[in-house]
């Protein structure tokens, strides 16, 4: 069994904590879907006032929702569109304060109000991108970025062997 119980009185040491639960759910497990949902689950419980914590994975050059928590959410978005498109077109983390005002922004919940998308890549190579909504207006500052940067590391280790998927993967290996 799990518990982690991940209650910290500073952003740090949580994300710290956080980054070491993760080391441990994924150590040795090498399955992208099941380490993200681990992620997504974990998360969850750990980061407060969010509606939706999860992955959409770059398959094909789409993004296509993997592991999450919260409401059912829109399904296929291509590279360039919305806050996860952008995110995964350009390679860089979004941090959006206000995603009404993000030109494009996907409203997959329309209580979301701040977004955060960390793209997940290994050796140049985007595997999926980490998104975490919130119903609250800048819900993430710069120590939530580094802290789920840290966290997205963490899995794009522990998918080593998904790499193997670049060439020719059978359909029941693709994360
Ligand atoms: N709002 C996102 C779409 C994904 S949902 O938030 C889960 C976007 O604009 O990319």
């Amino acid at each position: 069994m799990y518990d982690f119980k991940i209650e910290a009185v500073d952003k740090a040491t949580l994300y710290r904590d956080l980054a070491a639960a993760l080391e441990a759910l994924v150590a040795g497990e090498r399955d992208a879907v099941a380490n993200m949902a681990n992620a997504a689950a974990l998360i969850w419980e750990s980061l407060p006032d969010l509606n939706w914590a999860g992955f959409y994975r770059n398959i094909g050059g789409e993004l296509v929702v993997g592991p999450f928590q919260g409401r059912p959410a829109c399904i296929r978005i291509p590279f360039g569109s919305g806050v996860c498109g952008t995110a995964a077109a350009t390679l860089q983390v979004q941090r959006i304060d206000d995603v009404g005002a993000f030109p494009g922004h996907i409203a997959c919940d329309t209580a979301s109000a701040s977004e955060l998308v960390v793209p997940i890549v290994r050796h140049g190579e985007l595997i999926a991108v980490l998104d975490l909504d919130s119903p609250s207006r800048a819900r993430f500052d710069a120590e939530d970025e580094v802290g789920c940067v840290r966290l997205a590391e963490i899995l794009a280790r522990s998918f080593e062997t998904g790499l193997r998927l670049r060439s020719a993967p059978p359909q029941d290996e693709r994360i």
